[in-house]
């Protein structure tokens, strides 16, 4: 189970429990409300067992697997991957020679450098857009088709791809008529919610992941957080970080990671809060920082910057590698220890710098790096970011903003002028 400490939080209790009547009253509202479907999706044993047979089926046959999408649509198989598969993320999985590739970008030269490098006829294609038109994913799809066709390689659409997509809209017009089977991504989920779909599952149930347990911790977190008024960890976080934002002037929230593997969780953790809370002229700003790394450029900022910030630092306790240090290292105290030590000391050593600087921080400890646990972590994140959306006075679901740059780019490409 997640360890979630508050104790350092700075603030007075009854800052954070006078938000409780509203926190239960914004759980009642989603469970009501279509929205409240990224928590119904972890009951939804058929999407499971549709994720779990694809992967079944084709991972045999597989050397690449391609999950094309942006933001939400990608984030959340990265940040999976890269923590349960770590020493092979972008690289050579479990399986040999199967590998998994998030472009999730348009850049003409790491696109291009990917495409170099697949064999069609080996390669699963996993399209994900939820609206099925955003721009990104739809060029990287035909750029990729256009590549495959114009070098005269063999695939199939029906075998070569999956989409993962919402009842209506372009990619799933796509598909139908192409051939391509379709995964079901649910209408009222966004892209940042939809990690525990096939948007966030299926390249990790392709990889070896064993994603029932994943889906399992998300169920027992958000048990644990419907069990008491302020909806357990995830409404006491989100009225901390509201309360420094509104009440402190602590609008910046940075999540300082102990975990390499944990460093794309970092992103997703970022992406789910920026998007789903900035709108109306307010909202926090996430950072997302790296331990020890950082505690040599930004931890200055932290401990003798302005005190315009609210800490979470992410640790693990028990680590899936042991690496020991020579015994004739200097200095001394490090001299025959393991490495891990030296992680911990320094983690501790931040904790201890910020508290005595008077910095408010939160501590989440992983026992380990597990699926069930990054289900749960990725859980509690995802309904703290709903819980804060009331807390803000906006909904946390829409993202007016990410569509306004979708239409500007599109009118650009359009040859169309700008309006006014
Ligand atoms: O979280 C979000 O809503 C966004 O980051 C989307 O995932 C991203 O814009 C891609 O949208 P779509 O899944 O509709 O292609």
């Amino acid at each position: 189970m997640l360890e979630i400490d508050l104790e350092r939080g700075g603030l007075e209790r009854s800052a954070v429990t006078r938000h409780a009547e509203t926190l239960e009253h914004a759980l009642e509202q989603l469970d009501a409300a279509p929205e409240g479907d990224f928590l119904r999706v972890l009951e939804r044993a058929d999407l499971l067992r549709q994720i779990q047979a694809f992967a079944r089926g084709r991972s045999s046959q597989l050397t690449d697997v391609v999950q094309l999408g942006i933001g939400g649509s990608s984030l959340g198989a990265q940040a999976l991957c890269a923590a349960l598969l770590p020493a092979r993320h972008n690289q050579t999985v479990r399986k040999p020679g199967l590998r998994f590739h998030f472009p999730d970008n348009v850049d003409p030269e790491s696109f291009g450098a990917l495409l170099e490098g697949l064999n069609p006829a080996t390669t699963l294609v996993h399209v994900v857009s939820k609206s099925g038109g955003t721009l990104e994913t739809a060029a990287q799809l035909h750029a990729l088709l256009e590549a495959w066709r114009t070098r005269g390689k063999r695939f199939s659409m029906a075998k070569n791809f999956v989409a993962t997509t919402g009842s209506k809209g372009a990619l799933r017009e796509f598909a139908d008529a192409e051939g391509v089977p379709v995964l079901e991504a649910p209408d009222a989920v966004p892209g940042r919610y939809s990690v525990f779909t096939s948007s966030g599952l299926l390249v990790p149930a392709l990889c070896g992941v064993p994603v029932g347990k994943v889906l399992a911790g998300a169920r027992r977190m958000e048990a644990r957080c419907r069990a008491d008024a302020m909806v357990g960890p995830a409404g006491q976080l989100a009225a901390l970080y509201f309360e420094h934002d509104r009440a402190h002037g602590r609008s910046i929230h940075v999540e300082m990671i102990y975990s390499d593997a944990l460093q794309l969780s970092g992103a997703w953790f970022s992406q789910i809060w920026a998007e789903s809370l900035g709108k109306k002229g307010q909202g926090p700003t996430p950072v997302v920082a790296r331990g020890t790394t950082d505690q040599h450029s930004q931890i200055q900022l932290y401990i003798e910057g302005p005190d315009d910030k609210l800490y979470t630092l992410v640790r693990v306790r028990r680590y899936r590698r042991g690496v020991k240090i020579g015994r004739r290292a200097q200095p001394a105290a490090i001299a025959g220890r393991p490495l891990s030590a030296v992680f911990d000391a320094e983690a501790q050593g931040t904790v201890e710098a910020l508290v005595d600087r008077g910095r408010p921080l939160v501590q989440i400890h992983l026992p380990r790096i597990s699926p069930d646990l990054l289900g749960e972590l990725m859980l509690l994140q995802q309904l703290q970011t709903a819980l804060a959306g009331t807390l803000y006075g906006v909904n946390p679901f829409t993202q007016p903003g990410v569509e306004a740059g979708k239409i500007a780019a599109m009118r650009i490409l359009s040859g169309g002028s700008r309006p006014g």
